[in-house]
């Protein structure tokens, strides 16, 4: 942030839309960035908030295909689950288009043009699978095969999910194509590079020479792509699902889903500011900030900025790229495709009112410099013992009381004691530290800051008890509930950027509104607005018309006082609330969460667990059983004719006493009645075995098995996963027909 800069344009990576968001997604992407946005509104600064769905690329074609719809079906129904969930948590971008709209389709399809017209792409030609069958080309995703390093089947072109090896689809063992089943054979195709090895100069100054400030795993991963040498970057792909190459004798080819996404951040401005988009994205004045997960690094450092190089007209760059790493979900990899996520839907239903909480404890435990893990267990505390025992209570005492013994009106404060002062002496040291926490991406920090002005003001009202010095003293007591709601007005400025809801309804409580700010969701005009109920926060401070709109929307209070303004510059201000204002109705900032709500979570994740867990049992199982026993050494003739095998029936049998495997089996040989220890009751209860006929090799030596004489033993076939089948003639026969 070392230039000067006159506004922020801040990008969150566009979510895939074949699946709904996770924690996952929130803790690395979305709630850093809400946080950052509302910081940045609420001290006044022009900020533009884009974000949109991701709808092309192949995993949406295959999902498409998996549920017999079309992939617009696909990506219709998570962009409206995506958008809402967004909403529901407070995320309220200034856009939330899609790639799939009319203005992305010319506007990716015009850049590719433009770069194609001047030669900033080579082609290639290459062999690529293609299908005989289905006549088309396969996406690693669409080749299945046995994985070349685990042996797993069902191992993809791209991935093997089983041992998480990178593949490509000619290492696979046993190609088969997804689609039709056909073995896929290689088939030349031309498609368009973008040659990055041209801008590696280029990006090895702009990035490592001049950005050294990029948070350290970002950093380390450009340096690595750009030391490791930069190699041309297919943009195009032979698939049905995606923008047009736009070029003649291109059928068949879409822009590669990685080229067209990012510029979908550009469309998405065009589509909300028509007339004004460009200094937003070709001004100096402008600061661009991409927030990702890891994942998405070297697209957003790399190769988009390669793009926007090759394309010219003046595009800025991004000044930052705070990537966050991964979050894990109870000691496990969040996975889609393994159902191990919590979903952002499902737990604005299961948990109603309580998106902020989720906002808190993603934010403490995001994954800023290392993977992190979240557990409910942790989610209960933090809410309890954090957000209701230290944030809530605090305000509650605060608010309560000063309705008890001052009729819910600011009242003034006496001479300050020290307890006062030293309490107040805390609040602007940890407004600084937020402050240079936010403004370097450190926003578990900063969260700790605001929780830090929460625990002072909780400690101060425990210590200071004035409901005991109401008793005796009530021009004391007057001073410490003044003392206090100034803090709770701190608060309701601190924790706007985390916690919206539990903000807006602390102004509420406190009878104070959020200044006026700058909407660009209104469009064009970027007009002046009131801050708007039900739609989270989103709105921040106009610096020079602030105060006067805020005494203008103070409209339950009768203390006719201008100076209540909640905007950030007043954090920590002396008399925030002036007394004789008038508070609002108190209520529960924060509620406790029960064991049984947790329980419940816990037992969904268990089963999905335990689903999983038989699934992949079951799978293994079947891979053992054809696993099969090499053949043994050679025998004579005589050596088998030396084994006496014959038909019998089996005419009693029973458990051996004391053991799982063993059945006793009393038999007819055609030669004799005798007994056969067998161990296999695993595999056939006694009444399973009464009456069969069976094949037995009649001259084995007699043992003794747990005291039983054993005569001989029952011929069984034995699978590779240790399953086992005893021999019948194919027809009935007589006891004793000799085999061989
Ligand atoms: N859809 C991608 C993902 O979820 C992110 C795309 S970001 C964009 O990993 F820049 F391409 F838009
Ligand atoms: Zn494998």
């Amino acid at each position: 942030m070392s230039k000067n800069y006159k506004r922020t344009l801040v990008t969150c990576a566009l979510p895939y839309a074949n699946g709904p968001v996770h924690i996952g997604h929130l803790a690395g992407v979305y709630v850093p960035a809400d946080i950052y946005v509302r910081y940045l509104r609420m001290r006044g600064e022009d900020v533009l908030y884009v974000c949109g769905s991701d709808e092309h690329g192949v995993p949406i074609t295959i999902k498409a295909r998996a549920q017999g719809v079309s992939p617009q079906d696909i990506v219709d129904r998570y962009h409206r689950i995506i958008k809402d969930s967004f909403s529901g948590l407070g995320i309220n971008f200034d856009i939330y288009s899609r790639t799939t709209s009319d203005v992305h389709e010319r506007n990716a399809s015009e850049f590719f043009r433009k770069l194609y017209t001047e030669g900033k792409f080579i082609t290639k030609e290459s062999e690529q699978y293609y299908d005989p069958e289905a006549k088309t080309f396969l996406a690693d995703r669409y080749i299945v095969g046995t994985c070349p390093k685990c042996g797993a089947e069902g191992a993809y072109g791209d991935q093997c999910e089983k041992c998480g090896s990178t593949l490509s689809p000619e290492e696979l063992i046993d190609p088969k194509s997804k689609l039709s089943g056909a073995v896929p054979v290689k088939k030349k195709t031309t498609h368009w590079y973008l040659p990055l090895d041209r801008y590696e100069k280029w990006l090895s100054e702009w990035i490592l020479d001049g950005h050294k400030e990029w948070r350290s795993n970002v950093y380390g991963q450009c340096k690595s792509w750009i030391d490791g040498g930069l190699q041309p970057r297919a943009v195009s792909r032979d698939l049905d699902w995606g923008v047009p190459v736009p070029v003649e004798g291109a059928e068949g080819k879409v822009l590669y889903v990685w080229f067209d996404a990012p510029i979908g951040y550009i469309s998405n401005t065009q589509e909300l500011l028509p007339q004004s988009w460009e200094k937003w994205w070709k001004s100096e004045d402008t600061r661009l900030v991409h927030f990702i997960g890891k994942d998405n690094i070297v697209f957003h450092c790399i190769v988009f900025p390669s793009m926007l190089k090759a394309y010219g007209d003046g595009y800025i760059l991004p000044d930052n790229v705070p990537a966050n790493e991964f979050l894990n979900l109870e000691g496990d990899k969040i996975s889609t495709s393994r159902n191990w996520a919590v979903w952002a839907h499902e737990y604005l239903e299961d948990f109603p009112g309580k998106a902020d909480v989720m906002r808190y404890v993603l934010t403490a435990n995001a994954p800023e410099t290392k993977d992190n893990d979240f557990s409910w267990k942790d989610f209960q505390t933090r809410n309890n013992s954090e957000l209701v025992a230290i944030f809530g209570n605090f305000v509650n005492r605060a608010i309560v009381l000063t309705h008890k013994y001052f009729e819910g009106v600011v009242p003034a404060a006496g001479e300050l004691e020290d307890i006062d002062r030293e309490t107040l002496a805390q609040i602007l040291p940890l407004r600084k530290s937020l402050e240079d926490n936010i403004s370097q991406f450190h926003f578990r920090e900063a969260l700790k800051d605001a929780m830090g002005i929460a625990r002072v003001g909780n400690k101060y009202i425990s210590d200071a008890e004035p409901w005991k010095v109401a008793k005796t003293d009530m021009a004391r007591c007057a001073t410490i509930l003044n003392v206090s709601l100034q803090i709770c007005a701190d608060l309701a400025i601190a924790f706007e950027p985390f916690t919206p809801f539990a903000a807006e309804k602390l102004r509420k409580m406190l009878g104070v509104s959020l200044c006026a700010g700058t909407d660009h969701r209104k469009g064009e005009q970027e007009t002046v607005n009131t801050y708007r109920e039900g739609e989270g926060s989103a709105l921040h401070t106009v610096p020079a018309s602030c105060c006067g709109e805020a005494a203008a929307k103070c409209p339950d209070c009768s203390c006719g006082d201008s100076s209540v303004c909640l905007e950030w510059d007043n954090l920590g201000a002396e008399s925030l609330l002036p007394a004789g204002h008038r508070l609002g109705e108190a209520e529960l900032l924060f509620a406790k969460i029960e064991d049984e709500a947790i329980a419940a979570q816990l037992d969904r994740l268990a089963r999905i667990k335990a689903e999983r867990e038989a699934a992949e049992a079951a799978a293994a199982a079947e891979e053992a059983a054809k696993r099969i026993e090499p053949q043994k050494d050679p025998v004579s003739f005589d050596d088998f004719g030396r084994m006496d095998i014959r038909t019998a029936t089996v005419l009693e049998a029973e458990r051996v006493p004391k053991t799982d495997k063993l059945l006793k089996l009393t038999i007819d040989t055609g030669i004799d009645q005798r007994t056969i220890v067998s161990g296999i009751a695993e595999y056939y209860s006694p009444e399973e075995m009464v009456g069969k006929q069976i094949c037995i090799l009649a001259n084995l030596e007699p043992r003794k098995i747990r005291g039983i004489e054993s005569k001989g033993m029952i011929l069984m076939a034995k699978q590779g996963d240790g399953k086992m089948r005893f021999i019948t003639p194919a027809e009935a026969l007589v006891n004793g027909a000799v085999i061989g």
